[in-house]
């Protein structure tokens, strides 16, 4: 592989290539997917490996079926959206430097799909008339696990829910941090950075990051050192698609204990103090303890009596330790929320993630490996950053108007929202998790 300059160039240029409508030189600039098209894609992918079993064209019968698999959000399942004139499902690094180099050529824009669960359906839906290929990437799934030197190389086209799978899989005092939505995928989440609920001690799964294989503009198979740094920083936290496509990431395996503890509190606001208790958890929440990690979700329930509307808060802990230390904390830091032994469960890592995805406590860790969303949404989401807790008058404001509005959801922390499968399990109490 070549060294050069190229990753002072790089990020500029790949702006242009991915979002603009391909100014590409060419000398065939047709826009429609013909058989120049083809030509060009047999001639760069390897022979070995035809490249025709991994073309969907609208006239293809599983077209429909395989564009729809990774969208989402369902508000871009929709007939009035304009829809790729090929879906290119990699089996090869070959094929994602045809696509590269084929869709520069002939004008065609293209997007790049891992998990599909981009928020604005980026990775798979057009807003304007420009035409354009989905790259898919879920084939490109291998998880290569090394506990002997505390790595995994992990493909762009893995979810998360197989990562962690895997790494469990050999060991149990082994963790990545990284997303809590087990079907979103590696290429988009760790490209774009990677929180959850490890974020205290370990940060975002972006920063466990120690090499990667990417494609560059020109079809190049790029690695850290041929890349660069200014490129490799680009991709663990400023998103992939403007810089290229990300094959495989190598991150460096955190150690969790082998036994954490989960325990999940739910109060409604006509019970407890229950806006002093948000208030507290705003005040002290990046105070503790770093094995200690508490997410709140505030949202509007019917009351189970009078059937009148409430608010209510979910309160989700993982902590990297027993249940002993940590009610000795929360006793000491944060008593308001009443956490009671009644309400820990000690569990390994792996299960954890059962529980904070709201699958029934009996679950085995194997639905981790499904890649079938239990119930995707239409859905719009906001994120902000609070540099300082909201003031309670504040609190009974949002909580006043969530009340009006009904729908919206509160989350603290307010980075990215790690909301994973809200909707699918709405009947559950706390004596299930
Ligand atoms: C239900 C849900 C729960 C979520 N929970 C969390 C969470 O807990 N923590 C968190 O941090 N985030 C979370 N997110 C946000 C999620 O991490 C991002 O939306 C992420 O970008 C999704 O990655 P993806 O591969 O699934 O999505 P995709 O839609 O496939 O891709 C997202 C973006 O990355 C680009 N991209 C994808 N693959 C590649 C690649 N191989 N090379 C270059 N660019 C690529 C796409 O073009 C697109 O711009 C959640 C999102 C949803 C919908
Ligand atoms: C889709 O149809 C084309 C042309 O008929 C064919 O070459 C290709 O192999 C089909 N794709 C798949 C995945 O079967
Ligand atoms: C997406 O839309 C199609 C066609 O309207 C529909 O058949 C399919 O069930 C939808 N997908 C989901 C997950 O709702
Ligand atoms: C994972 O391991 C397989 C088998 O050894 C190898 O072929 C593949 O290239 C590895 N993948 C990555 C991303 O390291
Ligand atoms: C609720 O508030 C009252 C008065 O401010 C206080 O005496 C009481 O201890 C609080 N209860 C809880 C559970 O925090």
């Amino acid at each position: 592989m070549k060294t050069s300059n190229v990753s002072i160039m790089l990020p500029i240029f790949f702006f242009f290539f991915f979002f603009t409508t391909g100014t590409a030189r060419a000398t065939c600039r047709s826009t429609e997917v013909g058989h120049d098209f083809l030509e060009c894609l047999n001639f760069h992918s390897e022979p070995s490996q035809p490249i025709y079993k991994a073309l969907y064209f609208p006239t293809n019968s599983s077209y429909s079926s395989v564009l729809q698999f990774y969208m989402r959000n369902l508000r871009f399942n929709d007939s009035t959206i304009p829809k790729p004139q090929l879906i290119l499902t990699a089996l090869h690094v070959s094929h994602i430097q045809a696509a590269v180099v084929c869709a520069k050529a002939h004008g065609l824009q293209m997007r790049i799909r891992s998990g599909g669960h981009d928020f604005e359906g980026v990775s798979y839906a057009s807003i304007s008339n420009v035409p354009f290929l989905i790259l898919d990437m879920f084939n490109l799934r291998a998880v290569n696990v090394s506990i002997e030197d505390d790595t995994a190389w992990v493909e762009a086209g893995a979810t998360l829910g197989e990562v962690y799978y895997r790494i469990a899989e050999k060991s149990n005092i082994h963790g990545l941090p990284g997303g809590m939505c087990p079907t979103v995928g590696v290429g988009g989440q760790i490209s774009g950075g990677g929180f959850g609920n490890l974020i205290r001690k370990y940060g975002l799964a972006a920063d466990n990051v120690i090499d990667a294989t990417l494609v560059d503009a020109n079809g190049r198979l790029l690695d850290r050192s041929s890349m660069g740094e200014d490129l490799f920083w680009a991709i663990t936290g400023g998103g992939g698609s403007s810089f290229g496509v990300v094959l495989a990431y190598k991150i460096r395996l955190v150690r969790v204990p082998p036994t954490v503890t989960f325990a999940g509190i739910r109060m409604t606001n006509n019970m407890h103090n229950f806006t002093d208790t948000v208030y507290k958890y705003l005040q002290v929440v990046d105070k503790l303890d770093e094995d200690l990690y508490i997410k709140l979700a505030v949202d509007v329930v019917k009351d189970d009596q009078e059937g009148k509307k409430t608010i209510r808060g979910t309160y989700l802990t993982l902590f990297l330790g027993d249940s002993e230390r940590l009610l000795g904390h929360m006793k000491e830091n944060f008593p308001e929320l009443g956490l009671s032994k009644a309400d820990c469960i000690e569990v390994s890592w792996v299960e954890s993630l059962i529980r904070w995805t709201n699958f029934p406590a009996e679950t085995p860790t194997s639905v981790l490996l499904s890649r079938i969303h239990p119930a995707p949404v239409r859905m719009k989401r906001k994120s902000d950053f609070l540099k300082k807790p909201i003031p309670k008058k504040g609190l009974e404001f949002i909580f006043k108007k969530m009340k009006e509005l009904e729908t919206p959801i509160l989350k603290f922390p307010l980075w990215r929202n790690d909301e994973c499968y809200s909707s699918f399990r709405k009947t559950f109490s706390s004596s299930s998790w």
